[in-house]
């Protein structure tokens, strides 16, 4: 194949940062395309763990090209941190494979302060946003009206942008939220500053994939957060601002040439959500909690903990439709592994009918889940994993999983390693 796509099928922390890590070792480029540090990405290598928010998770194979394409909500200032962190982790790192499109709108001080007065504002809707100003900076997108990372580079340019930018969010900061924001001038020249800093990075990423594929080089497409949490799709309003699905690789970063042949949803082997929103499968209780400290499920961006419930089939098998997933990587088994009981949820009970797939506008919050039970499993693969190696039991819960899904089980993950996964296909 050309072209894979990487898409979270759950809400996000499903083990995207992980699987690209793996399939960027045969892959010449690793394309981030919407989002922004919103996400958090974690990858263990050698015991040494790194969380990438921003930056595409390939770059820690030395000869991937790391691009952010247009479609990703850039914010400068946590790009330089996490550069920083990047060369802490490895001092080798060519910091000229990582390259960001000079369209992205950048995140500014004022987004950063309008979400946080949104969550904190009495009387309007509590998302348990990231705060890290990504729906304001989309919304300022849309509304055509953005500092783009190329005007960073221009400073007569960058002023009239923050101008057009700040005129309506002025009102609010002083009359609505009464909040204390920089001047226009302290932004710009913040931003100024940055800019000159990523000035290498900067350029026009359309054309550098497309070059590159017209040279036969392989490229794969890294989504951050999910399909539920998509802006469309999603359980809205409990979503994010942008396209996490298919479409957003399309609207986001990819000339024709590199459409992708295969698209791989991500699921972990239960589900999580953080923020706010309906959660059919939720356990409340000692399964919840054990799924969580266990799992550990804290927010690699916020370290909020994560809410724990089992693996829903309606909702994922909705995923597998509004993303166009050809397949799926199931990963975290190895935390079920030792559980007294083990739950699918097949279907719901839903307005007098049963269904057994999720659709736009349903209520999730009515939704009374089906469960089944599973035969229990408890491998420890002390000689490594291997697909021979499975219990029964453990292959009947991915068997099961497959049945219920209509797509097939391509990648498996039972720990955190680059070791710990079985490939069952060759994607590159
Ligand atoms: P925002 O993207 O910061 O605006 O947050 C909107 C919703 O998406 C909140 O419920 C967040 O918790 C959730 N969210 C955003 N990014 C991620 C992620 O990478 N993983 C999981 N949830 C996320």
């Amino acid at each position: 194949m050309k072209s894979v796509a990487i898409i979270g099928a759950q809400w996000g922390d499903e083990g995207k940062g992980k699987i690209t890590d793996l399939l960027s070792e045969r892959s010449d480029l690793v394309v981030r395309y919407q989002g922004g540090n919103n996400a958090g990405h974690t990858i263990i290598v050698d015991g040494k763990k790194i969380v990438l928010h921003l930056i595409p998770s390939g770059v820690l194979r030395g000869d991937v090209t790391a691009v952010i394409g247009h479609g990703v909500v850039f914010d400068p200032q946590a790009f330089c941190q996490e550069m920083i962190t990047l060369k802490s982790w490895d001092g080798d790192i060519d910091a000229s494979r990582i390259k960001i499109s000079a369209n992205c709108p950048v995140v500014t001080s004022y987004h950063h302060l309008l979400d946080r007065c949104r969550e904190e504002h009495k009387g309007g809707v509590t998302i348990g946003t990231t705060l890290k100003g990504i729906g304001p900076c989309y919304e300022d997108k849309v509304a055509r009206r953005a500092v783009r990372v190329g005007d960073l580079l221009n400073k007569q340019l960058l002023s009239k942008r923050l101008a057009a930018m700040l005129s309506e969010k002025e009102y609010l900061f002083t009359h609505l939220y009464k909040a204390e924001f920089p001047t226009l001038e302290e932004e710009r020249d913040r931003l100024l500053e940055l800019g000159n800093l990523i000035r290498p990075h900067i350029c026009d990423t359309f054309s550098l994939v497309d070059q590159a594929v017209a040279k036969g080089k392989k490229v794969l497409f890294e989504g951050a957060q999910g399909v539920l949490l998509d802006i469309d799709y999603g359980s809205y309003p409990y979503v994010t601002s942008s396209n996490t699905t298919v479409g957003g690789i399309f609207t986001g970063g990819s000339p024709s040439g590199a459409a992708p042949e295969a698209v791989i949803g991500i699921t972990k082997a239960y589900t999580t959500r953080v923020g706010e929103g309906p959660f059919p499968t939720e356990q409340l209780g000692e399964i919840g909690e054990k799924l969580q400290s266990i799992g550990g499920e804290r927010g690699a961006t916020t370290g909020r903990k994560r809410r724990c419930g089992w693996l829903d089939l309606p909702l994922l098998r909705y995923a597998i439709k509004a993303s166009h997933l050809t397949s799926l990587a199931l990963t975290k088994l190895d935390i079920l592994s030792g559980f007294d009981q083990l739950k699918l949820c097949t279907g719901y009970h839903y307005q007098g009918e049963m269904i057994d797939c999720a659709f736009p506008g349903i209520d999730l919050e009515q939704v009374e889940p089906i469960y089944e039970d599973l035969a229990l499993f408890d491998d420890k693969f002390e000689d490594g994993i291997s697909e021979k190696s499975l219990s029964p039991n453990l292959k009947n819960y991915i068997k099961r999983i497959e049945e219920l899904a209509g797509v097939p089980v391509d990648i498996l993950a039972y720990g955190p390693g680059r070791d710990q996964v079985i490939i069952r296909k060759t994607f590159f």
